[in-house]
């Protein structure tokens, strides 16, 4: 599974590009909007850290004029995915752009029919919202599953990028699902490495070590 990290903050993305843990960033206007820089100049920023992709959000709502926004998005460098929202004109912008070979990322999909949708436009990636399902008493992993399902039965290429991850269980559950590509904050990738088990594990070790008086340099 890839992980994608979820934020607009340089510090954070550099600090796990250099464990080798980003294949992609995604943003949105909410994350542009806290990292308080502009989404052009913060992006491309972005775009030289990360050679995978990084999704960018047009924020007009009608399908000519995501399709401007998307271009210009597109022109700041080779691995931009212009997210597009899943409405009916996102979806009418996705068939447009994808056909002039651009990756486009269908964003705010909360049903495993618009992911067929998206599909059918051919979005290169899906953003299933498995977090805000929760919030509202569903279960954010059955839309998982059922996408997996329905791409799987008729050999669709569109990635799914399960979005909207608030923990750690949730990266597991996606990694046991299928699910192609996952988003989420740093902090929750951060937290995939801890276990209170190493941290008492270590402990000792470090207390041997030194009542031992082990050296290596
Ligand atoms: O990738 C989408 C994500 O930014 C939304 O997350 O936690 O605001 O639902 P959240």
């Amino acid at each position: 599974m890839k992980f994608f990290v979820d934020t607009a903050e340089i510090d954070a993305i550099a600090e796990l590009n250099d464990t080798g843990m980003v294949d992609g960033v995604t943003t949105n206007p909410s994350l542009i909007k806290k990292s308080g820089r502009d989404i052009l100049e913060v992006t491309k920023e972005i775009c030289d850290l990360v050679s995978g992709p990084v999704s960018a959000e047009v924020v007009a709502l009608e399908a000519d004029a995501m399709i401007t926004e998307g271009r210009k998005l597109a022109e700041i460098a080779e691995n931009i995915a212009v997210k597009l929202p899943l409405t009916w004109d996102g979806l009418k912008a996705c068939k447009v752009l994808s056909g002039e070979g651009k990756m486009v990322n269908v964003t705010l999909c909360f049903s495993a029919n618009q992911a067929l949708l998206a599909a059918k436009a051919g979005a290169s990636f899906i953003s299933p919202f498995i977090g805000r399902l929760d919030d509202i008493n569903l279960d954010g992993m059955d839309l998982i599953e059922d996408i997996r399902t329905i791409y799987d039965n008729y050999g669709f290429e569109t990635e799914i990028l399960a979005a909207s991850i608030r923990s750690v269980n949730h990266v597991q559950e996606c990694a046991r699902i299928g699910a192609d590509v996952m988003t989420a904050p740093p902090e929750v990738i951060k937290k995939l490495a801890t276990h209170p088990l190493t941290d008492k594990g270590l402990e000792t070790f470090m207390k041997d070590a030194a009542s031992a008086g082990i050296k290596i340099v």
